[in-house]
């Protein structure tokens, strides 16, 4: 992909992940972008405007109040007169700004008056990445519409320590630009249903059924549907992960609160439902607390069956034209597999084998087997992403979308 034409705001902030911005220049415009770069007062502490303005072959924009910069283009015009808003490094410090809509430096007063569309690529220490302030702000900033990428774990350039907080490569983040910027992708136009994570099925008001979904595989999906062009509605049982980018989530506990979620956001072209739906509820959840009793035994518990939402949308008279099932088996994964496929009436079913010692459940990597009616196919280790992406890419091809 290239990025011919395209006119990048750069905006550095001051961290010292600001080094990699000056691979990122470089990267950008070898693809053809143009950059103009911006940078904090805290970003000249770690590169100089000499070496950002020698690798942008542009003047570096520093000051709100400079005659000669305002004379230049001024700060509406710069915030305006480009394709896409780059931050990165993106720190704490300047996620607050922007969730709070301050503008007290050039850089912020940008970011407050664009009207493009605007990726941070967050960097900081782990500690300061986890503090609830900045959580709380990138929640902010999302649900604002800015696009992130990263933070990723990783050793700190600075002090060794180990968590989130690394910056993006700069690869990674011109690959998200040009995301970003290309026209048209195969499943533009389409609409994508998913379910992702466990349902918690109430016992009283303080206890529940669960399982050990941690929603990462039917997340990373939806995200990877959104980048393909699909618009994504995603239906989450509980999870302690974030709503992905680019993606309407949904939250629900329970399977028929989930039910009601997939149903309602029908039509779709595609569901794919990730959910580890608890098969059973309790029959009748107590109302208040169940206490115990001295000397009486323990409360029994009367299941009864949760609706089978992929059952339900496979059979639907608003069926999806593509409707894929998960299968979490621990033993004769494929057959298991092939009779899902049948029973919920389901064109694909992604079977994974989920016993305690493969790791699959609440971990960062899958083994898949896609099972259709014309055969079955294996793929290697991979990362929950990878096989996100891979899956996105089967579902595109099979659908043929516009624009492909
Ligand atoms: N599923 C669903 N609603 C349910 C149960 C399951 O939508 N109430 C979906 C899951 O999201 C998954 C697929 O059905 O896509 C398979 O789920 P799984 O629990 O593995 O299969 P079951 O139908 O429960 O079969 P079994 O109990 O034999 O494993």
């Amino acid at each position: 992909m290239s990025l011919a034409g395209k006119r990048i705001l750069l905006v550095i902030a001051g961290g010292i992940a600001a080094y990699k911005s000056l691979d990122l220049i470089r990267r950008l415009r070898e693809r053809g972008a143009s950059v103009r770069p911006i940078m904090t007062r805290g970003a000249q502490e770690f590169v100089t405007p000499l070496a950002v303005g020698a690798l942008s072959a542009s003047h570096v924009y520093t000051e709100l109040f400079s005659r000669e910069d305002e004379q230049d283009v001024g700060h509406i015009r710069l915030a305006r007169e480009c394709d896409l808003v780059l931050v990165a490094p993106a720190t704490a410090d300047l996620m607050a700004k922007m969730a709070n809509g301050l503008a007290d430096d050039l850089a912020s007063t940008v970011l407050l008056a664009t009207d493009r569309p605007v990726l941070i690529a967050p960097a900081m220490n782990p500690k300061m990445w986890a503090h609830p302030a900045t959580q709380r702000n990138f929640a902010v900033l999302q649900r604002d519409g800015i696009q992130a990428i990263g933070p990723m774990e990783g050793e700190m350039a600075e002090s060794g320590e180990r968590g989130r907080g690394r910056m993006a490569e700069p690869l990674d983040i011109v690959a998200r630009v040009e995301d970003l910027l290309s026209g048209p992708k195969p499943l533009s136009g389409m609409k994508a249903i998913v379910t992702s994570g466990p349902t918690h099925e109430p016992i009283d008001p303080v206890r529940y059924i669960a399982n050990r979904s941690s929603g990462k595989q039917g997340h990373a999906i939806a995200a990877a549907l959104a980048r393909l062009g699909a618009d994504v509605t995603l239906v989450s049982g509980p999870v302690t992960i974030a709503d992905p980018m680019g993606v309407k989530t949904l939250h629900v506990e329970r399977a028929d609160e989930m039910r009601d979620a997939v149903l309602s956001a029908l039509p779709a072209d595609i569901a794919v439902m990730v959910a580890a739906v608890a098969d059973w509820r309790v029959a009748t959840s107590a109302e208040q607390k169940i206490k115990k009793q001295p000397g009486e035994a323990p409360p029994p518990l009367e299941l009864t069956e949760n609706p089978d939402i992929l059952k339900t949308v496979g059979h639907h008279a608003q069926r999806p034209r593509l409707v894929v099932g998960f299968a979490a088996e621990t033993e004769n994964v494929e057959e298991n597999g092939k009779g899902k496929l049948e029973r919920k009436g389901a064109d694909l079913i992604v079977a994974n084998d989920v016993s305690p010692e493969t790791g699959i459940m609440g971990g960062d990597r899958n083994r898949v087997k896609l099972i259709t009616r014309d055969g079955v196919e294996g793929w290697p280790d991979l990362s929950k992403e990878e096989v996100a992406e891979r899956l996105a890419l089967w579902i595109a091809t099979q659908i043929g979308g516009t624009g492909a």
